[in-house]
């Protein structure tokens, strides 16, 4: 079993490169069949999705637009970080198809605020993509359209997800060992 060391903690192979790319593959068939002739926008939420993004994006051939956007979150003296705005969105959303690009949705919560930002600019529709999902920690209602890996509620990293910063540069995806 495949083994790392990332600062202190220990993981071990979680999700093989194989594994992963077939969900890039299978997610970028459905894409090109579904958001055809819908000129969609990808809104890519870094950091931690631009190895999925770059992957996926590859993958598709309909006309599209592709964004890469920052959450700037501001912590005060509580530790929970409170969203306030998304940066670097450039492009006129207004009346286009959004495509959310997250590497994983936890909680969701990240994911409703980042909705409710983009609602402010009236797209026609939002439509949702996260490489891994963790329905057992996942607290909203929100649809995920696009769903590529679902996964138990552990902390992984790799393939973007990282640990303090750390282990983003993998091909394979990790896991804590317990
Ligand atoms: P949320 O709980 O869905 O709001 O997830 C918040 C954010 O926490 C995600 O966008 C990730 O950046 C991060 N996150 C959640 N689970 C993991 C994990 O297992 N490993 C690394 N980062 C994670």
């Amino acid at each position: 079993m495949k083994k790392i060391k990332v600062l202190d903690k220990e993981f071990v192979l979680s999700v093989s490169s194989e594994k992963i790319q077939e969900a890039v593959r299978h997610t970028a068939t459905r894409m090109n069949k579904e958001l055809k002739g819908k000129n969609p926008i990808f809104i890519v939420i870094l950091n931690g999705a631009f190895i999925f993004a770059s992957d996926l994006m590859k993958k598709l051939n309909i006309d599209c637009q592709i964004s890469l956007l920052k959450i700037a979150s501001y912590h005060g003296t509580s530790s929970t970080g409170t969203i306030k705005d998304l940066i670097g969105l450039d492009e006129d959303i207004k009346g286009r198809t959004v495509v959310i690009v997250e590497d994983i949705v936890d909680t969701g919560l990240t994911l409703e605020h980042i909705i409710g930002l983009l609602k402010k600019h009236s797209p026609k529709a939002i439509k949702v993509c996260t490489l891994l999902f963790k329905p057992k920690a996942y607290k909203k209602k929100i649809k995920i359209d696009y769903v590529g890996i679902e996964i138990p509620n552990d902390f992984i990293i790799g393939y973007g997800l990282d640990y303090n910063g750390y282990a983003r540069n993998t091909e394979d995806i990790y896991v804590l060992t317990k």
